[in-house]
């Protein structure tokens, strides 16, 4: 018996519907949208989300980790010859940093908050103990000739008295002090005339269990852009070291959390109170975290390029009109006058030349970019590493002879490598976000497949339909079973 009509065209009338159905999820994009949508709700800073805990508290474990630049010529470096430098690290920190005084404003819409940041010394992952000495530059006697350059009679008593104590322009300390202060002769005896003066010199002097100020950040509540996005630093909405509006504009989070639903296109800010300014980073490559899918988006060489490929970065000549240079940031300024220019580790990205006047330096971009990987539909960091190089803007002082005939160098001191790796506990969580994601993405294409196989089958039941009477009883019952 033949199957009946009706029935092999409601197989084909299913097949065109699922396909219809199908297709049109698939262009109009819906269950992706709604489960955006949602992760847009969701990631806002409100008492109680994980997105608040995971920015109140960050999970993963943060390292610091800092490289030194130990001096191995300093006598022909005096003659003015070029600086030869050996690096030795990592010197390895665990960095907790929670969000403390956390007070919500305006019905969520704001919330303030400190960042405190607390460092623990890591002996299994140091190369050494913090007692291990460096020979650097001398910065706090730099500081003080760059301040007393112009005043010759003051300058000279300086030198003097630098000569009768045996302060010279290099000077060799642990890394324990280099980091985190220690009482400098010179800076003592220049307390008799100026007593407000701080006699601890320390490259993170005061940073260890306290905070860079009060933020004001947007919670994300009415635009999910604005996703910890600081509004307010220390109660001012720009910055004033540097001469122009752009560069002195505070753009962006802290760098810590980025909003959810990023493409690839898009440009995400960031203010970083070390390094005195607002940045952007750009996406470059696709990545894998634990299994998780990631951007990774990095500074782009603009941001920190010459005026000539990069006319907007005049604002960073300071003073005004005064260019070091691609890849070089003269932060004296946010630095309580210390002769202090950022760069990234090994002068990467930097001019040729910065590479070239120190012996020992090799830019890598794997060890030495700053990169952040992250997941673009929560907006999750999966993996950062934030790289930066402290220098010290070297010269010769005319009237302190402790600076000899040396060269005009910036100086490298010591690089930083600030880094996180998500937890496996997060991981876990943001898997199964990414696997409903999948499941859920696919919905359209599982139609369109079913679609297609009831349309087989359609073809199929209507080949048999057309041929001879005697073939189709012949296999019959396979059928109608
Ligand atoms: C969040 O809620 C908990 C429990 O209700 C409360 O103890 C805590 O103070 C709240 N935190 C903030 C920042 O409002
Ligand atoms: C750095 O150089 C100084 C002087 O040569 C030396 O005493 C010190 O041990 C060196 N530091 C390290 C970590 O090797
Ligand atoms: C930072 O402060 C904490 C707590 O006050 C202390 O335990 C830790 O040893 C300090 N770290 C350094 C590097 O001094
Ligand atoms: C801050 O953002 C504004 C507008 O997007 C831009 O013009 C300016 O250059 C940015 N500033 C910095 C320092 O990134
Ligand atoms: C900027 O850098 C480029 C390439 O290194 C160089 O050709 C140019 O002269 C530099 N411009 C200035 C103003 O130094
Ligand atoms: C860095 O900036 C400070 C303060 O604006 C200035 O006095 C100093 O000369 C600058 N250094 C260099 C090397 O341009």
């Amino acid at each position: 018996m033949p199957l009946k009509p009706w029935c092999v065209y409601c197989v084909g009338a299913s097949s065109l519907l699922t396909l219809i159905i199908g297709i049109s999820l698939a262009l109009s994009n819906v269950f992706p949208g709604f489960l955006q949508s949602r992760v847009k709700t969701e990631v806002v800073l409100k008492n109680g989300t994980e997105a608040f805990e995971a920015w109140a508290d960050p999970p993963a474990p943060i390292y610091m980790q800092f490289y030194f630049f130990n001096l191995t010529n300093p006598g022909e470096v005096l003659d003015g010859e070029r600086p030869a430098v050996v690096e030795y690290g990592p010197y390895t920190y665990r960095e907790y940093r929670p969000m403390e005084e956390v007070v919500f404003q305006e019905n969520g819409t704001r919330v303030s908050a400190v960042n405190r940041k607390t460092y623990i010394f890591q002996r299994d992952m140091s190369r050494g103990p913090e007692s291990d000495l460096i020979r650097t530059i001398n910065i706090p006697a730099m500081t003080v000739m760059e301040r007393f350059k112009d005043n010759a009679v003051l300058a000279n008593l300086i030198s003097a008295y630098m000569r009768s104590a045996g302060i010279g322009l290099f000077s060799t300390h642990t890394v324990g002090e280099l980091l985190w202060g220690y009482e400098d002769s010179l800076l003592k005896a220049l307390k008799v005339l100026q007593p407000e003066l701080d006699d601890v010199f320390g490259l993170f002097y005061k940073s260890n269990a306290s905070n860079d100020g009060e933020y004001m950040f947007f919670t994300g509540q009415q635009n999910y852009k604005d996703f910890a996005r600081v509004d307010t630093w220390n109660g001012k909405s720009s910055l004033d070291w540097w001469t122009s509006d752009e560069c002195n504009s505070i753009n962006g989070t802290n760098g810590a959390s980025f909003h959810p639903v990023i493409s690839k296109n898009e440009v995400l800010y960031m203010f970083s109170s070390d390094l005195c300014r607002s940045l952007y980073a750009v996406y470059t490559d696709d990545v894998a975290v634990k299994g998780i899918p990631g951007y990774r988006f990095s500074p782009p060489f603009e941001v920190f390029a010459n005026l000539t490929l990069n006319p907007a970065n005049a604002g960073f000549c300071v003073p005004a009109g005064n260019c070091l240079g691609s890849g070089l940031l003269n932060v004296s300024a946010c630095k309580q006058g210390a002769p202090i220019i950022m760069s990234s580790p090994h002068f990467y990205q930097a001019d040729e030349k910065f590479v070239q006047d120190v012996f020992g330096m090799r830019p890598k971009k794997d060890d030495h970019q700053t990169a952040i990987d992250i997941n673009p539909l929560t907006g999750f960091i999966l993996q950062a590493a934030k790289r930066l190089q402290i220098n010290v803007y070297v010269k010769k002082v005319p009237d302190f002879s402790e600076t000899g005939n040396v060269r005009t160098v910036v100086f490298p001191v010591v690089h930083l490598n600030e880094s996180v790796v998500i937890d496996d506990a997060s991981a876990k969580k943001l898997q199964l976000i990414i696997v409903e994601k999948n499941v859920v993405e696919n919905i359209p294409f599982m139609l369109i497949g079913v679609g297609i196989l009831l349309g087989a089958i359609f073809m199929f039941l209507m080949c048999r339909q057309n041929v001879p009477e005697s073939t189709v009883a012949e296999r019959q019952p396979l059928l109608s079973s």
